[in-house]
């Protein structure tokens, strides 16, 4: 069991004594714990220095501080070589890169990108630029009614032309967590490269990717109490070797001409200019945050609140719930009869409740289920049974105004 009175306690927004908080949006970007705020303003107030390049103090312990960050991601996710590991801007930047500097080379007008129609708008449009400028074509993983993938048609969509699968490990809209191994291993069989979005699932399931065996994995520091501009793309050091620079600039080269420049090793490759230091730093005091509290620990809370966030709203006759997948995050998608998720999400912030409303950037999935938008709760360490009492009851005022 969490003991979440504590862990409210390290976040200082949750300390507030006036409008206190109820944050049901962590799918979105989650709460600082004051360790995070504190590694990036120390940074700023004793170490600020650029890095790999400083011959001084403090721009070696800032080098050493950003470098040591990669060795907390392979223990973290159990990556097999820190050199594997490359800071981004976020998960959008990481799979952007792998669609520019992977897809732009290898991918041609024989070849297929197999995705699924229930990915995020950062895991599609980096593909849709990619197959427009290749001539490759996409195919999908269908999503059925339940907010899962169509397993039965994946055999019919594999094949020697599939060249690269990119799926989430967990839906932002439904929760859902998706059975990447296999499809990973499906993908694999063809000889395609794997991608995995794990944006919704690094900060909530233990994540092992030398077990996934997946070629690039990508997540974000802000979905998992760590700071915004800071992201990961964990990459097979091979393909990332053979792979053609992402941005050109700083930090990413050997030796350069006036013609022609040579590419640092990976990871330095791929990250060109000044990195987010602070950031990165940041997402290190993030990792070893989750790892006190631990993440099976975090997990089990979030099913938890799940089920009781399920059986309270699924009271109201009024509530419409999507998705029903038996593996799941802590995720609720939801209407409320008569009442737009938007004007649902502006009551509710009145009582202090901050829900998403929207299509979550993710449009395919809200034309499948026939609306326009969603009101979604999701939950996180620092939530309780109460914030979803509340959330109900806020929710049967807003029902009573609109009536
Ligand atoms: C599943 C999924 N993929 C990708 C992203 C994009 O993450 P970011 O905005 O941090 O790049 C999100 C953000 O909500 C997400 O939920």
């Amino acid at each position: 069991m969490l003991n979440v009175k504590s862990i409210q306690k390290d976040f200082p927004i949750f300390n507030r004594n006036e409008n206190p908080l109820i944050y049901l949006d962590s799918a979105s970007t989650t709460q600082k714990p004051q360790c995070v705020i504190d590694a990036v303003t120390t940074y700023y107030h004793s170490y600020a220095a650029n890095i790999h390049r400083a011959l001084y103090t403090i721009g070696e312990k800032a080098t050493d501080e950003y470098e040591s960050v990669r060795g907390k991601v392979k223990e973290f996710l159990n990556v097999p070589d820190t050199h594997s590991v490359i800071f981004t801007r976020s998960t959008t930047e990481s799979l952007n890169l792998v669609a520019y500097a992977w897809g732009q080379k290898y991918l041609d007008s024989d070849s297929e990108i197999l995705l699924s129609e229930m990915e995020h708008h950062s895991n599609l449009v980096p593909w849709q630029l990619v197959a427009e400028k290749t001539k490759a074509s996409l195919k999908f993983i269908s999503l059925t009614d339940d907010g899962t993938l169509n397993l039965e048609i994946i055999d019919s969509l594999v094949s020697e032309r599939t060249k690269l699968m990119s799926v989430s490990h967990q839906s932002n809209v439904f929760g859902t967590v998706n059975p990447v191994e296999m499809l990973i291993a499906k993908a694999k069989d063809m000889g395609a490269i794997t991608v995995i979005d794990g944006a919704q699932a690094v900060p909530h399931i233990k994540v092992d990717i030398t077990k996934l065996d997946c070629d690039f994995y990508a997540f974000s520091g802000h979905k998992m109490v760590g700071p915004t501009g800071v992201g990961v793309l964990v990459g097979r050091t091979d393909l990332m070797e053979e792979m053609d620079p992402f941005m050109g600039g700083g930090e990413m080269i050997d030796t350069v001409t006036l013609e022609k420049s040579t590419w640092n090793k990976v990871p330095w490759k791929f990250e060109a200019g000044t990195p987010n230091i602070a950031q990165v730093i940041g997402l290190g005091a993030a990792i070893d945050y989750l790892q006190s509290v631990g993440i099976e620990k975090i997990h089990n809370h979030d099913v938890d609140l799940l089920n009781y966030g399920l059986d309270i709203l699924s009271q109201n006759k009024d509530i419409t719930l999507f998705g029903n997948a038996q593996n799941r995050g802590a995720v609720i998608p939801f209407n409320v009869k008569n009442i737009h998720p938007h004007d649902l999400a502006k009551f509710l912030d009145t009582d202090g409740i901050c829900i998403r409303a929207g299509h979550h950037c993710a449009q395919p999935i809200m034309n499948h289920l026939g609306v326009t938008a969603t009101a979604r709760a999701s939950f996180y360490l620092y939530n309780t049974k109460n914030d979803i009492d509340a959330l109900a009851e806020s929710i049967e005022k807003t029902a009573r105004i609109f009536a």
